[in-house]
């Protein structure tokens, strides 16, 4: 399934020097106009392709913002304080980049009338009561970042309803890919450190609770669709429909790598969530969209790229737009 045309459109990528934003900045260069608005506190402008155009600055500054959304057509709203620890020590904080800011970019959206596509996340559920967990399930965050991505999420649906602002939330669930690093990234990132350093891969609890991992070529590919549908006002689940135990994983990892890291087990995160994984049915039907690669692939192609082994089927390239 092929994503729909995002072409010679003005577009602007808030937090597009990060780990999502950057891929996302890669696969709308070559046809449109990109500008990116970040101030670099998590992202690394080594991402981002000359043809972008940088404004360094917060988004949370509505002068900065105003100038890199002037005459857009798209926003993609990636800029967000994204450790929930970080949200846990400094709700405030946290808050006036996830919500306020996010605010400033949907009310920026209306003078340009411009559409916006918010990254939403799976935090919004908190522990699902059913699997797999549907948008229409009940939202009960367990963090302030949880909390702060609801509101924002509930504010783009209610711009859409109040203004005929054309927005779309879209729930990520645990994504992994190239670019992701740093001691808040996920537990992927995490393993493949370890396992390439043969040091211990530490599971932290039993190793039994799941998630739903998502490539990060397949999110860029939900954000074209998110930028070409006629279904606004909606939030979308971003996941494949599959959940992996941690210790499964630490196995996977194990095995590409071909380490002889141990496995180990540590204190649980406090607050864990035990179980997550994605109803993907609203999204394929309502916005054409289903996850192309599989964890297994996915792990074996950032292993490939690290070691320098040519990569077969590389998933990166499921990146495509129209015309490629
Ligand atoms: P990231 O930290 O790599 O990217 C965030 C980017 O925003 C960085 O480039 C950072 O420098 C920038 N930024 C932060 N605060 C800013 C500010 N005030 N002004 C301007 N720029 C600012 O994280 P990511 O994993 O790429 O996440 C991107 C988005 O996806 C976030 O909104 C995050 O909440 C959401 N999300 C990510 C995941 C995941 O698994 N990675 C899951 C659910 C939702
Ligand atoms: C992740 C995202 C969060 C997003 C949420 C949506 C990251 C860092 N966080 O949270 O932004 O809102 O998905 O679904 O991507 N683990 C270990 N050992 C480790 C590290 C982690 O066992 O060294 C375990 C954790 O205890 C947890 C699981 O792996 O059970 C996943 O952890 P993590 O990658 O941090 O992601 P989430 O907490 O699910």
């Amino acid at each position: 399934m092929d994503s729909p045309a995002i072409r010679d459109s003005t577009v602007l990528v808030t937090g597009g020097a990060g780990f999502i934003g950057s891929h996302l900045v890669d696969a709308l260069v070559p046809h449109n106009e990109v500008r990116v608005l970040d101030d670099f506190s998590t992202g690394d402008p080594a991402h981002l392709p000359d043809d972008a155009t940088v404004i360094v600055g917060d988004v949370g500054d509505p002068i900065a913002l105003q100038e890199a959304a002037r005459g857009v057509d798209v926003i993609f709203h990636h800029a967000a304080v994204v450790s929930v620890t970080q949200s846990v020590d400094n709700p405030r904080q946290s808050n006036r980049t996830n919500l306020e800011a996010g605010l400033l970019v949907l009310e920026q959206a209306r003078q340009e009338d411009a559409r916006v596509v918010v990254a939403s996340s799976a935090a919004v559920y908190g522990h699902p009561a059913e699997l797999p967990v549907s948008e229409a399930a009940p939202t009960d965050p367990t963090s302030p970042y949880g909390v702060q991505k609801l509101a924002l999420d509930e504010y783009a649906r209610l711009y859409a309803e109040l203004y005929d602002l054309p927005t779309v939330a879209l729930r990520y669930f645990n994504v992994y890919g190239p670019r992701q690093r740093g001691p808040y990234s996920g537990v992927i990132s995490t393993f493949l450190e370890q396992a390439r350093a043969d040091e211990p891969i530490t599971i932290e609890g039993d190793g039994q609770q799941s998630r739903d991992f998502v490539h990060v070529s397949d999110v860029v590919r939900a954000n074209l669709r998110a930028a070409a549908t006629d279904a606004v006002g909606e939030a979308y689940n971003v996941g494949t429909g599959e959940r992996t135990t941690i210790r499964e994983l630490a196995e996977t990892v194990r095995d590409a790598t071909g380490s002889s890291s141990s496995i180990v087990h540590r204190e649980p995160r406090p607050g864990d969530i035990r179980h997550s994984g994605a109803d993907t049915t609203k999204t394929a039907r309502e916005l054409g969209f289903e996850a192309r690669v599989g964890l297994e692939s996915g792990i074996r192609s950032l292993v490939e790229r690290d070691t320098g082994v040519p990569t077969r089927g590389d998933p990166e390239k499921a990146v495509e737009l129209p015309g490629e």
